[in-house]
């Protein structure tokens, strides 16, 4: 047998899948209260009245899609026990459709015949939402929209149209909730006033997952996911307390939960112990350090560099005045020219943002005023990993030169 053949092993898995994203879990924990007032706005359709209009927001990964399709599965169920509801859901992700218009196309190709679907062009905007009322009309009874990750349109207009369908005249036997999801907290207050009023009729908010939450999620996805005593007794508080202490976000948590199960694995454990969630948790958070830099405008990576070289000189922290003559070297070894000192701090407020560097606030009194000192949050040799193009594009400077060799040599071995 080659020392490279497969062998199943489930010794601590009994379904690893239910710890990915696309599983749903059939019952939410630790959403008591905020799933009590998202039931409350939603009992009118029960009672046969004119649905709310519903706005949810709260961070990622709190919860919002998972409650929403939970509540609207059980409220199906009991709406089917009504002779005189008729309910139907159409839920829509927003994310990739840019326009009011891709959206009203979207709509109406979720509710057209396969056969009869339209272009995402070939319309004006005003015959769309003409297909879209027929089609809704046609449907008819109460008809609830979920617009998740709402916030990725970038005009009004399908936010302001739905809600007043009805009393527009444009639908007679359908009746419309619409249900706006969105991580970005800004983006209510960016709504003009009066599609504000129409779709934020009843708003819910979920906060993030404290450490006691987070352990309530993480038992339940234990129990599906994993044989009986494959998780040590403090895996899942460990991994709970980190998740809370980073942004209480349930998806990280789970994340968490399944990289450790995976090392376990790998190390051939008869148990998921503490060290595998300290390993997990180095090598996430080293995975979205490297995601988030490569994602960083050049200037954010140059200036981020600049910093890096004057962590490696035993510099920091630096004010924003002592990085600059580093960033603007670096811009003309590659012929750029450098941003302004002000687009500079706001690029430092970025990657302090992203968790890659430090940044605080000083403040001198009456006669220095404030400023701002910034440092590596992050180990050096990752950093330099990370800016690993960047480096080779304006050149190596003599502070990182051996954490560049290191990166260089690892690589041979
Ligand atoms: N209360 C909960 N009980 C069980 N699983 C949960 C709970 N909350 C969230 N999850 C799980 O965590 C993950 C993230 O949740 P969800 O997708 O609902 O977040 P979200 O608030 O919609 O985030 P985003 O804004 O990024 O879309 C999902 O896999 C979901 O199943
Ligand atoms: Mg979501």
């Amino acid at each position: 047998m080659s020392s490279f053949s497969f062998d199943r092993d489930n010794s601590l898995y009994k379904n690893r899948d239910a710890l990915l994203e696309e599983y749903t879990p059939n019952n939410l924990v630790g959403r008591d209260d905020e799933l009590e007032e998202y039931h409350a706005a939603l009992q009118p359709i029960i009672n046969g009245e004119a649905p709310s209009n519903i706005f949810l927001y709260g961070k990622s990964g709190v919860g919002k899609t998972a409650a929403t399709r939970f509540l609207l599965n059980q409220l199906q169920e009991d709406a089917a026990r009504y002779d005189d509801i008729s309910l139907s859901v159409i839920e829509i992700n927003c994310d990739g459709l840019n326009s009011s218009y891709q959206v009203a196309v979207r709509l109406v190709n979720t509710l057209r015949d396969p056969a009869d679907q339209i272009s995402n062009t070939g319309y004006p905007q005003a015959q769309v939402y003409s297909f879209l009322w027929d089609e809704l009309d046609k449907l008819g009874g109460t008809i609830i929209i979920v617009l998740d990750e709402v916030d990725h349109i970038n005009d009004n207009s399908i936010l302001y149209q739905i809600p007043r369908a009805r009393s527009n005249g444009y639908l007679e036997h359908a009746k419309i909730g619409l249900i706006g999801i969105s991580n970005d907290l800004s983006f209510r207050d960016s709504l003009s006033a009066k599609v504000r009023s129409s779709l934020c009729e009843k708003e819910v908010s979920f906060p993030p997952y404290n450490a006691s939450e987070l352990q309530k999620v993480l038992h339940q996805r234990d129990q599906v996911a994993f044989h009986d005593n494959a998780l040590a007794d403090d895996v899942i508080p460990l991994c709970a307390a980190y998740g809370a202490q980073d942004a209480g976000d349930a998806r990280q948590a789970l994340d968490l939960l399944l990289e450790a199960g995976d090392l376990a694995r790998k190390d051939a454990a008869e148990q998921v112990v503490d060290k595998h969630v300290q390993e997990a948790r180095r090598k996430l958070e080293r995975d979205r350090i490297m995601e988030g830099v490569a994602d960083l405008t050049q200037h954010a990576r140059l200036i981020l560099y600049a910093l890096t070289s004057i962590e490696a000189e035993g510099n920091t922290p630096a004010r924003s005045r002592d990085i600059r003559p580093r960033y603007e070297q670096l811009c003309s070894h590659i012929g750029t020219e450098a941003l302004t000192s002000r687009r500079m701090r706001d690029h430092l407020a970025d990657l302090a943002m992203l968790g890659v560097i430090s940044s605080t606030e000083k403040n001198e009194g009456m006669s220095g005023g404030k400023y701002r000192e910034h440092a590596l949050k992050q180990d050096l040799q990752l950093v330099v990993s990370a800016l690993e193009e960047t480096i080779e594009l304006a050149g190596v400077h003599e502070s990182i030169r051996p954490y560049y060799q290191s990166l260089l040599d690892d690589r041979e071995t």
